[in-house]
């Protein structure tokens, strides 16, 4: 049974799109089960920086499948863009990415009350203000507008005007024209609708029988294990299940149809937004790093938070997604590093963590307990071999990979696909 999840260990952008785009490569189905725009999956495409927000960047292999699973949330008006911006460059969808036909759709009213709480500091979780929070709530609360339910009319208008009945006192507390804001829709509803009729599937049935044929499926995930509506830095986390257990309920496939999780872990840590963060860095090496990573946000253009690796972290990911081996990225930014730090544990009070603490209280007030190694002073540039890494450089993988407990196959040292080390000749499907 060829299937592999591929999810990022830490608070997301851990560099997930190029191993996707690296893995997808094998795969016949790229399938992303949860989130929505609030992703931003970066990779190089002939020579040009793609950044895509939902479709997954499988789509670049022209006959590769891709498709959007009943666990994301999806903004007609933001997928109709993509495809557009797709098209025009010469990256044709039709006939090989589909929507679930049970994913909840986006309205414009889910963006106005993210930012409106975002907005509000007792609120503020720094969240992308792209309304994936209030989707989800109505999703859970069980008013949610399903694909399905938007490709009938009749259906549609009913919703909304419900919806917006609910929504009224929000709504006009902040002065929001709700009569302007649902005309709005209804026009665009009737241009989206159309629009996307042709890309909606049942993905359940269409991964049933892939699966039936052997094919090769890739299950890809957006934003990271710690944010995870359950298991991540609650309340600083996303709305939808990232960790490996979201495919299941996401896709409509049983757990025994899941081969193999991979993780994905940058070399070092960051997070956007707000949230507890041990190991964040607030002196030159952070700066160092958010420059050399580039790391400011896909989606926001925020500037990420950096800090040192933190084992802690990736060693709960580890267990909550039964994750088999490790892929690391952007070893390359932490080239030029005097002295390297690994978090090992947590102290909060007398206490040490070993195991990532729940209470907010200590995840907010630890410390990290630290070990040092030396750093690598040459570049990494054009290496291949695990063997040519400086000789610091394949220190800090090997005790990366002995404290968090599991293989790490691949390294990235760069941008481009080929900038890859491979540790191990692993087939992944
Ligand atoms: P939301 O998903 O927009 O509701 O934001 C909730 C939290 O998840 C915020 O801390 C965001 O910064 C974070 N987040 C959402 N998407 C991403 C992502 O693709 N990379 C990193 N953080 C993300």
């Amino acid at each position: 049974m060829p299937t592999l999840i591929v999810l990022g260990t830490q608070w997301g952008d851990e560099g997930k799109g190029k191993i996707i785009d690296y893995l997808a490569e094998q795969a016949d189905y790229i399938v992303r089960y949860q989130g929505g725009n609030n992703a931003g999956h970066t990779l190089v495409y002939k020579n040009k920086l793609f950044v895509l927000h939902l479709i997954p960047s499988g789509i670049f292999y022209p006959k590769k499948c891709c498709l959007l699973a009943n666990g994301v949330v999806i903004d007609p008006m933001s997928l109709k863009e993509e495809i557009i911006f797709l098209s025009k460059n010469k990256v044709l969808v039709k006939n090989r990415f589909f929507i679930g036909m049970q994913a909840h759709i986006l309205l414009p009213y889910h963006k106005i009350i993210d930012n409106i709480f975002e907005n509000n500091n007792d609120y503020k979780i720094g969240t992308t203000k792209k309304g994936i929070g209030p989707c989800y709530y109505d999703k859970v609360k069980r008013i949610g507008i399903r694909v399905i339910d938007y490709l009938e009319d009749n259906i549609f208008e009913d919703l909304i005007t419900k919806n917006l009945i609910e929504k009224e006192f929000i709504l006009k507390k902040n002065r929001i024209n709700t009569k302007a804001l649902k005309k709005e829709m209804i026009v665009n509803h009737k241009i989206l609708s159309k629009f996307i009729k042709p890309f909606v599937t049942d993905v359940s049935i269409m991964i049933e029988k892939a699966i039936k044929k052997d094919k090769k499926i890739l299950f890809e995930g957006a934003q990271g294990a710690l944010l995870d509506l359950d298991f991540g830095t609650y309340p600083y986390v996303t709305s939808s299940n990232t960790i490996a257990g979201g495919v299941c309920t996401s896709v409509g496939i049983g757990p025994t149809k899941i081969n193999n999780v991979l993780g994905v872990a940058k070399a070092y840590t960051t997070r956007v937004g707000e949230g507890p963060f041990t190991v964040e860095l607030f002196d030159k090496i952070g700066e160092i790093l958010r420059i050399k990573g580039e790391e400011y946000g896909a989606t926001t253009k925020r500037p990420r938070r950096c800090g040192w690796f933190d084992v802690v972290v990736v060693r709960y990911s580890v267990r909550i997604n039964n994750i088999k081996c490790l892929v690391l990225t952007k070893l390359d930014c932490m080239q030029g590093i005097d002295v390297i730090k690994i978090c090992v544990a947590y102290r909060y009070k007398n206490n040490i963590y070993k195991e990532f603490p729940a209470s907010r209280t200590v995840q907010k007030y630890a410390v990290p307990v630290y070990e040092e190694m030396p750093g690598f002073k040459d570049k990494l540039e054009g290496i291949t071999n695990f063997e040519k890494l400086p000789i610091n450089a394949r220190r800090y993988i090997k005790r990366l990979i002995y404290l968090i407990g599991v293989p790490i196959k691949l390294i990235s040292v760069g941008k481009k696909r080929k900038e890859i080390i491979k540790l191990d000749n692993i087939k992944w499907f």
